[in-house]
């Protein structure tokens, strides 16, 4: 994909005044990244031009030497993660509840000729401590870290609104399905919160502690984070809220100082792993598109390489990726109207830096 000649990053499917269309390829346009963003509100208004969102993540050469730290490294999506990004040079620290798998992937990476360093730290990421253990790992091991990574997860736990439940059965509390959460959501936000700081710490070494220094922070959410999937009611619920996360922190962490630290969230639809083992045969007969674990952990490290995107939510299906936050957003006028979308944001820029909230201590209690 990373090899596609980037004049076909801009297919856009055009009207012509008798209200036919033909698909065309737009030759004007060097950049790779956003496609939707060149296109004009007006020329979008006017409905002239369908868009694409596709987002063509490039490899991971520029994270050579970069330190990152991620979550949920044992299995999955997670260790596939480890190997590209240990593959590409970068320096890996990951946290996982799964010690066994997560000791043998560091031994066998540590063991291979890389100069590269790897690491596996035994975490719980409900737990706030074992969040800072990997963070404090890296910063001792390298004096400094570039990218984040919340990426463990828990797939539903039971049937939070079973139909059979009576009067008697709902009193007890379901504590099972609630760890859905606190995985999810609260050891994303845990995650995130540690991130915000060492991010922004200088580098004890001397290097890459300018303005320039990019630095990212990257939440997993899921497609479940952006619409509905029958059955999946805490989960979805959870990877809504890292979708919000994702939102709320997409603006201030950028004006962190001394380098601003781009947040974005990773949208994946059904990948081929334990979390929906057991559904692949049917999935597959129907004929849908799926993806490898290692689709998945390309357009992550896409995201951390590419240098720019904040704010993005990659959806990923069949091993292609769509930044569908940034279809969302440009396309507000269409579906709320001019003025409000204007008022929207009147809004959101009178509350600033958050201080009215934060400092708001009448809705505190
Ligand atoms: N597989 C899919 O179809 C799919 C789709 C959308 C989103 N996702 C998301 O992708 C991410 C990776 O999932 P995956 O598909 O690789 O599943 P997976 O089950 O293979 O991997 C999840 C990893 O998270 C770890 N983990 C779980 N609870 C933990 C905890 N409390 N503390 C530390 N580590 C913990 C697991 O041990 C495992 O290594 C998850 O956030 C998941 O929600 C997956």
């Amino acid at each position: 994909m990373g090899d596609e000649p980037a004049i076909q990053l801009l297919k856009v499917r055009q009207l012509n005044s008798s209200g036919s269309s033909f698909e065309g390829v737009q030759t004007s346009v060097p950049s790779k990244a956003v496609d939707l963003d060149l296109l004009s509100s007006s020329q979008l208004a006017a409905g002239k031009l369908k868009m694409t969102t596709q987002f063509h993540p490039p490899d991971g050469a520029s994270l050579k030497d970069k330190v990152v730290v991620l979550t949920g490294g044992a299995l999955g999506v997670g260790a596939s993660l480890v190997r590209l990004l240990h593959s590409s040079g970068a320096h890996v620290f990951f946290g996982d509840i799964l010690s066994e798998p997560g000791q043998a992937l560091a031994g066998e990476l540590s063991s291979s000729s890389s100069a590269s360093k790897v690491q596996f730290v035994q975490c719980d990421v409900t737990s706030y401590a074992d969040n800072v253990k990997i963070f404090k790992a890296a910063y001792e091991a390298c004096g400094r870290v570039d990218h984040a990574i919340a990426n463990a997860g828990l797939g539903e736990q039971g049937n939070f609104f079973d139909p059979e439940l009576t009067m008697e059965s709902v009193e007890e509390e379901p504590r099972k399905s609630i760890k859905v959460v606190d995985v999810n959501l609260k050891g994303e936000l845990y995650f995130a919160r540690i991130a915000s700081v060492y991010l922004r710490q200088p580098d004890l070494n001397g290097k890459g502690a300018t303005a320039t220094a990019d630095k990212s922070l990257t939440l997993v959410s899921s497609v479940a984070g952006f619409r509905e999937d029958p059955g999946l009611y805490v989960y979805i619920a959870s990877k809504h809220g890292v979708m919000g996360l994702m939102r709320a922190l997409k603006g201030p962490l950028m004006r962190s100082q001394p380098h601003g630290i781009r947040t974005n969230a990773i949208c994946p639809w059904m990948t081929r792993t334990r979390l929906v083992a057991g559904i692949e045969d049917t999935w597959h007969a129907a004929g849908l598109p799926s993806n490898t674990p290692e689709d998945v952990a390309s357009v992550i490290v896409g995201v951390l390489a590419e240098g720019k995107v904040n704010g993005g939510a990659m959806y990923i299906e069949g091993g292609r990726a769509w930044n569908v936050e940034a279809g969302l957003l440009k396309t507000r006028h269409e579906w709320l109207g001019e003025k409000q979308e204007a008022d929207l944001d009147r809004g959101t820029e009178l509350m600033g830096g958050g201080s009215h909230w934060v400092d708001n201590k009448s809705s505190q209690v």
